[in-house]
């Protein structure tokens, strides 16, 4: 298992745009799509390659490609944001989908749709969603995969609280977390501080 935070100058000026509550809708969503674009290049660094033969305009040789499949798995609805960008650095992912919301009260997860490619198995999966806080929904998202057979699952996501990735870390050691930033802690309500807020009604616009 391993914790990434990405250490990029642009990747942090994207996110203080998001994070500032006067940031728009619009722009919002396209600063979350571009950063989850820009993790692509993280996130893949160590993914397996194949040799193929290819002819260049110069001559046969032995070249390298991506040897897995790959599935894009949005914890719906603030997943949803960072798929395009995902499918911008890698257009042969296929996406399933997970429905999943917390309870406001208790904080719990509740799965409500699930849909996936019959590949998924044999797939590099990348569970994605901004908002890892207590890690409950990414927990149960890991486990259903999980439960289907898949085996290489990676998480994705934005923003993490110390208390969501303690959590993911030590009920799925298996699974590699890659996030924009780390920061401080939950606050009373379980959102992420200083984090940006409802990341679903800031992506589509429902408050
Ligand atoms: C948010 C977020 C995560 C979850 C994180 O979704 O997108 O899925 O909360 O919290 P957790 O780590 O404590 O489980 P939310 O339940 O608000 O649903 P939405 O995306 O449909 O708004
Ligand atoms: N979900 C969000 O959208 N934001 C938080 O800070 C925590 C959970």
């Amino acid at each position: 298992m391993s914790v990434t935070i990405l250490n990029h100058s642009l990747v942090k000026h994207k996110l203080t745009n998001i994070r500032k509550k006067e940031t728009k809708t619009k722009d919002f969503y396209q600063h979350v799509e571009e950063i989850a674009g820009l993790m692509a290049y993280e996130i893949t660094r160590d993914f397996p390659l194949k040799e193929v033969e290819i002819e260049t305009p110069i001559c046969k040789c032995v070249q390298y490609e991506i040897a897995n499949d790959v599935v894009i798995v949005p914890i719906l609805r603030a997943g949803l944001g960072m798929v395009e960008g995902i499918r911008s650095m890698i257009p042969t992912a296929k996406v399933g989908f997970i429905g999943m919301y917390r309870d406001e009260k208790t904080l719990e997860p509740h799965e409500y749709y699930a849909k996936f490619p019959d590949t998924i198995v044999d797939s590099i999966v990348l569970v994605v969603d901004p908002m890892l806080a207590t890690g409950g929904s990414a927990i149960a998202a890991i486990e259903m995969l999980k439960k289907r057979g898949c085996k290489d699952i990676r998480y994705v996501g934005l923003v993490g609280a110390p208390e969501g990735i303690d959590a993911l870390s030590k009920a799925h050691p298996d699974v590699n977390i890659y996030l924009a930033s780390q920061d401080e802690k939950l606050n009373e309500n379980g959102y992420i501080v200083p984090g940006l807020g409802d990341c679903g009604d800031r992506l589509f616009g429902t408050k």
